[in-house]
């Protein structure tokens, strides 16, 4: 990447726990205001799964990060997003398994991926103005976006929408403990723990819907813009 190449590019940071509707939410924004869209957690998952696929479990942090090292990782633009390919394959189905969502917190902790990881995400501005969903854009991958949202819900809120989701595979109550244990692993860790920026606009997107979500950060950029110039 040359010095100033991305320079001028803009990132609206959105981040939040699991099911909060930060990926329906982010994908409509991206599409209104012409960016291109990044799900930073399925850089996460993308290494778990890959690990996964050789048999490694996310535990098994020293496997893991050999696994990470060994792979090729490489980014293009498809659909309004900023995807990836792992030695050439781009995973998506393979990306939301069960097994997958049970080793992606440990591996997501490992401080080593999180470099690399938060090293991939900067560099996507190579490719123009994003909206990044995850849980330390704005604290860590861009501190400096004047764009910055966390959206929540209300924990039954968010296990309704994840269970609607997952189509029956498991019960009501498997996912609202899941998302329970995901929410303390991803507030626990020690590096990057998922927590509100300062600077951002906490949204409780309980009762509201995608829209009305998209309409509220749609006109707070409007109005930090108008106040910035
Ligand atoms: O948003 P998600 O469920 O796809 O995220 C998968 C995992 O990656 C989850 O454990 C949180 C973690 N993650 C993270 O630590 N930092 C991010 N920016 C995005 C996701």
């Amino acid at each position: 990447m040359k010095a100033d190449e991305g320079a001028a590019s803009v990132v609206v940071a959105i981040d939040g726990p699991a099911a909060s509707g930060k990926s329906t939410v982010s994908r409509r924004l991206a599409g209104a205001l012409g960016y291109l869209y990044v799900d930073s957690g399925a850089l996460y998952r993308g290494v778990t799964w890959a690990a996964l696929e050789q048999g490694i479990p996310g535990t098994d942090t020293a496997r893991v990060l050999s696994c990470m090292a060994a792979c090729r990782f490489a980014f293009e633009v498809a659909d309004g997003a900023v995807v990836f390919t792992i030695d050439g394959f781009r995973p998506v189905g393979q990306l939301r398994t069960e097994t997958v969502n049970r080793n992606v917190s440990p591996v997501a902790a490992v401080p080593e991926v999180r470099v690399q990881v938060v090293e991939w995400l900067r560099s996507l501005v190579r490719f123009g103005s994003l909206v990044m969903e995850g849980r330390d854009i704005g604290t860590k991958v861009f501190p400096a976006s004047p764009f910055k949202f966390y959206l929540d819900a209300a924990p039954e809120e968010r296990a309704r929408r994840r269970h609607e989701e997952m189509a029956g595979q498991v019960s009501a109550a498997e996912v609202g403990e899941s998302l329970k244990r995901r929410d303390l692993i991803d507030s626990r860790r020690q590096m990057d723990p998922l927590k509100v920026a300062a600077d951002a606009r906490v949204i409780d997107s309980t009762g509201m819907g995608v829209d009305d979500v998209v309409q509220v950060i749609l006109a707070d950029i409007e109005a930090r813009r108008a106040c910035a110039s």
